[in-house]
């Protein structure tokens, strides 16, 4: 099976942004670990952006393709009806996943535009939250 790991804003800056909440762990280290598990069990499409439309993009691209998608949109979970109507439109299913649980930090970071149009959603346990991710597609 193809799988898309489609990455939103700021999320090139893992291992020197906030490592305190985000972990020491660069966006390579993960792509690298997600290519490790996955074996030859699924093809990966590993992909970050930090402009909203090519996100739109790549989510259509991946429905298109008949894909499951990874996402983490970064802040654009909290904005973006865009995306929002990009992944319910492509009909891509698509697991939403955040390194940091969304749910413990500030107010605005509670309500995802997202969730309610994802298969389902994995919060708060770091790199394992990709890996989850991984392992719930390649369960089904
Ligand atoms: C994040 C959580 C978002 O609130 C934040 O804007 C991010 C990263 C996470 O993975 O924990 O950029 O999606």
């Amino acid at each position: 099976r193809q799988i898309y790991i489609l990455n939103g804003p700021n999320l090139n800056l893992l291992g020197t942004r906030e490592p305190g909440i985000y972990g020491a762990q660069t966006l390579s280290d993960i792509e690298k670990l997600l290519r490790e598990r996955a074996g030859d069990r699924a093809e990966l499409v590993f992909r970050q952006s930090n402009h909203e439309g090519e996100l739109v993009d790549w989510i259509q691209e991946a429905g298109e393709n008949g894909a499951g998608i990874i996402l983490n949109a970064g802040a654009y979970t909290h904005t973006s009806v865009a995306m929002r109507d990009a992944i319910s439109g492509s009909m891509a299913e698509t697991i939403e996943v955040h390194l940091s649980n969304v749910h413990a930090r500030e107010s605005f970071r509670h309500h995802s535009y997202l969730s309610a149009v994802c298969r389902g959603v994995i919060v708060g346990f770091g790199v394992k939250s990709y890996t989850l991710a991984l392992e719930a597609f390649l369960l089904e």
